[in-house]
């Protein structure tokens, strides 16, 4: 087991496979990708399967593919594929835009992919294009309803609240998850080393969303132990279900339960940490595992307890978009 200087334990990698985009949400990429990471070289499958069989011997369960958008990488099925054939993993998911998903889904499902994310921050197709820089709301519900038909099994929504942008439509998210079952995460947006202005205006604490569910019959659901970080509510007589991630909330950090590797293959303790760890050195032959898993572990122990967005500390990572949030 993997396990830090805090007792917690280790169960979960985010993985991003390259740091590219194409949408160009507001709080993370409004002036598209920045030209230095187009060049960057990404993890192979190779480096990628020495990875996650390394991370897995030490107890790593469940592994997420993220980006920038991971659907933009030609070898995603075969990664995926790579991934599922280590005994050991137990779930794969992805975190994607959804604007591929109609096209991939099927293909995801093949190759072991059992759990998707996908970022819907407006229903209304005007706004939807004014938060990502893209005309492609329809081509991501077509990708939501392509995930129901091929059988994934766990379909999450993610949506960043945005004041004065998509406050206004949460009961519509609400009552979206209701008829359609689905289970929607209002995400509070973060602070990141490029977003501060922006992060300013828009930030907006979701106690709000709180109230709204009490007073709407929603109550909060017992917490699991392999749970994220968000809080569930649900409501009886309603397969729907509304997921709340607040950074700022006292117990965020408490359960933290992931490691991230970024598309170079550097170790990341933290969302909002400082500097990386590289880890690409370690994946260049399968001889290299017991190293890897030795070099893994003493890293670990210099994993903090808390992030410091409570004293404006909010690290050196410059948007999400390069390990995929
Ligand atoms: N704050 C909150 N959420 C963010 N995401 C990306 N950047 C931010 C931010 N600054 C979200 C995306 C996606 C998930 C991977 O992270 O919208 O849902
Ligand atoms: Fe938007 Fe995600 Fe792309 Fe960032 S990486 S621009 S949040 S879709």
């Amino acid at each position: 087991m993997l396990i830090d200087s805090y007792q917690r334990r280790f169960s979960y990698l985010r993985l991003s496979l390259l740091p590219v985009c194409n949408f160009r949400c507001l709080y993370c990429l409004p002036n598209g990708n920045p030209k230095e990471v187009l060049h960057k070289k990404h993890l192979t499958r190779d480096e990628i399967r020495r990875l996650v069989a390394a991370l897995t011997g030490m107890g790593i369960k469940k592994i997420r593919l993220t980006g920038g958008e991971p659907t933009l990488r030609p070898d995603l099925l075969e990664i995926a594929h790579a991934i599922s054939e280590i005994s050991e993993v137990e779930k794969i998911a992805l975190t994607t835009n959804g604007y591929k998903l109609a096209e991939l889904a099927g293909g995801l499902k093949l190759n072991g992919v059992n759990a998707i994310n996908i970022s819907v921050d407006s229903l209304k197709p005007e706004r939807f294009f004014e938060i990502t820089g893209q005309n492609l709301y329809f081509d991501v519900l077509k990708g939501i309803e392509a995930s129901r038909r091929a059988g994934i099994e766990a379909i999450k929504i993610n949506a960043v609240v945005l004041n004065g942008v998509n406050d206004c439509e949460i009961e519509d998210f609400i009552h979206w998850a209701e008829r359609e079952s689905l289970n929607i995460r209002f995400i509070e947006l973060m602070p990141t080393a490029d977003n501060g202005d922006f992060f300013k205006s828009r930030h907006l604490s979701l106690v709000f969303i709180e109230t709204l569910l009490e007073e709407r019959g929603w109550s909060l659901e017992k917490r699991e132990e392999s749970a994220g970080p968000a809080d569930v509510w649900s409501r009886p007589g309603s397969m729907g279900k509304i997921g709340l991630i607040r950074p700022y909330s006292s117990n965020f950090c408490n359960t933290c339960n992931r490691l991230r590797v970024t598309s170079e293959g550097d170790l990341q303790l933290c969302l909002f940490g400082k500097g990386n760890i590289p880890l690409r050195p370690l994946l260049q032959d399968d001889a290299q595992k017991d190293e890897l898993e030795h070099f893994v572990r003493s890293a670990l122990g210099q994993k903090n307890f808390s992030h410091f967005l409570h004293e404006g500390d909010y690290g050196s990572t410059r948007n999400f978009a390069t390990m995929g949030g």
